[in-house]
């Protein structure tokens, strides 16, 4: 052991891990061919004021957990928190304005955030997300939350929570701004220190601070924006919740979910599993639609919606889920015996390798007993079996783990009868 660890927050991800995640990313590259979206991957690394400006100097993420660097050259650049803003940068970098609309973009890698460690939150995590760009049809935004339910529906995930909301647009969003500061102003004294700042920079944030005491007077009569949104705002959000009741999606309406980011205009939703609180994993797919992100970057307005997820947090809830499954996805384990028999079955193995047909091996062993206990662990259902005769012979013997029986075949026919045992 050194005196090395891993930075507090990160971690390494072992093959344990990458069962979830790979079969996360399968699922996510399904989808994406699917609807019809391209995978993009940015740089680990952006200018920082992409950030600042993009994610937006209100939230948590820019205040307090960006992991920002100046460069020998003197940039100041900043480790992603999320991949949205970089998906504009990216747009627009390179000439994707000109392409049919909505342009659908994917992704899939690491973000940071310097955030307390805890159950499902990481410094160093995964996401996976998609964008629409360049639609302000609420059609989009039905699809959005379409998606991103289908893939979790297909990693079988069973008792979802979709909450859904409106925050308006520049038309109707100031005016709610203004109605809720005066609400909060009577409780100046009573929220925290954060909320106090909040209210001045962007009182939004306070709808979903932490603090219990904070939640206490938001839930406990708040104005809703609900009750605000203007005309256009409200079409929008009722053809979106149509669009969810024909696809029977079942969502709540959560009139108080903003999100933590600042870019957000009109639909915002979150899914997360009914364990929620419960060491649950918190929140697993967040997104919503963010019309201004691109005028805000100093670009030409470009209509979006989206959604990203925690790929370690849903990691997490398929590993406990898996608990107690077979160990193996192998059925064939290899054993030797004496130094003809292993140089045989190091020839057998890539004939194995070349039909696809997955064999466990220990070759580095001498002794059969341990690699019948080997097997046996391995929960295999044959065993194939080269002693020193077989070897001679050019013959294996075959044994059925569960019967116990077994039988002789010639080598060049083992791999014809394992795969009629298989079905493969
Ligand atoms: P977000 O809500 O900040 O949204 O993050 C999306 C998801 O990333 C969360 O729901 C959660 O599953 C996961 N996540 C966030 N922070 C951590 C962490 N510290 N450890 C583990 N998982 C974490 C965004 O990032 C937006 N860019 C989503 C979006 C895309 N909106 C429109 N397009």
């Amino acid at each position: 052991m050194t005196k090395y660890q891993s930075p507090i927050g990160m971690r390494d991800l072992l093959s344990e891990d990458f069962k979830y995640f790979n079969k996360i990313e399968k699922v996510c590259r399904e989808i994406a061919g699917f609807y019809g979206f391209q995978r993009i991957e940015p740089p680990i690394l952006e200018q920082s004021l992409l950030f600042e400006k993009g994610t937006g100097q209100g939230t948590e993420i820019v205040q307090k957990q960006m992991f920002s660097l100046r460069t020998k050259g003197g940039d100041c650049l900043t480790l992603r928190p999320e991949y949205t803003p970089s998906i504009i940068r990216a747009y627009f970098e390179h000439g994707m304005e000109s392409l049919p609309k909505p342009v659908k973009l994917w992704y899939f890698g690491p973000c940071f955030r310097h955030e307390k460690p805890q159950s499902g939150r990481y410094r160093q995590f995964y996401q996976f997300g998609f964008e629409f760009l360049g639609s302000e049809s609420w059609i989009i935004d039905a699809q959005t939350i379409q998606l991103s339910y289908n893939i979790l529906k297909a990693l079988e995930f069973k008792n979802l929570i979709i909450k859904v909301n409106s925050i308006g647009d520049s038309q109707c969003c100031p005016y709610y701004k203004k109605v809720l500061m005066s609400y909060l102003r009577s409780y100046r004294n009573s929220i925290c220190a954060d909320c106090v700042k909040r209210l001045k920079l962007n009182p939004l944030r306070i709808l979903d601070c932490k603090n219990e005491k904070c939640q206490e007077i938001i839930r406990g009569g708040a104005p809703q924006i609900l009750d605000h949104l203007c005309k256009d705002c409200n079409d929008h959000f009722k053809k979106v919740l149509e669009s969810l009741d024909t696809l029977k999606i079942p969502y709540t309406l959560d009139p108080y979910l903003v999100r933590g980011l600042d870019y957000y205009t009109r639909t915002v939703f979150e899914i997360s599993t009914e364990k929620e609180g419960e060491g649950g994993q918190g929140t697993l797919v967040g997104g919503g639609r963010y019309d201004n992100l691109a005028k805000i970057l100093g670009g030409k307005e470009v209509p979006a919606c989206g959604c990203a997820s925690g790929v370690g947090r849903i990691a997490n809830l398929l590993k406990e889920k898996s608990k107690g499954d077979s160990k193996t996805t192998s059925k064939v384990f290899l054993a030797q015996v004496g130094e003809l028999a292993k140089k045989k079955s190091l020839k057998l193995f890539e004939d194995f390798r070349k039909q696809k047909i997955k064999v466990v091996e220990t070759l580095h062993k001498d002794s059969l007993s341990l690699q019948l206990k080997l097997a046996n662990k391995a929960g295999v259902k044959y065993v194939l079996i080269m002693g020193q005769k077989e070897a001679l012979e050019e013959k294996i013997i075959i044994r059925d783990m569960k019967s116990g029986k077994q039988k002789t075949v010639a080598l060049a026919r083992v791999i014809k009868e394992i795969k009629r045992k298989t079905g493969k």
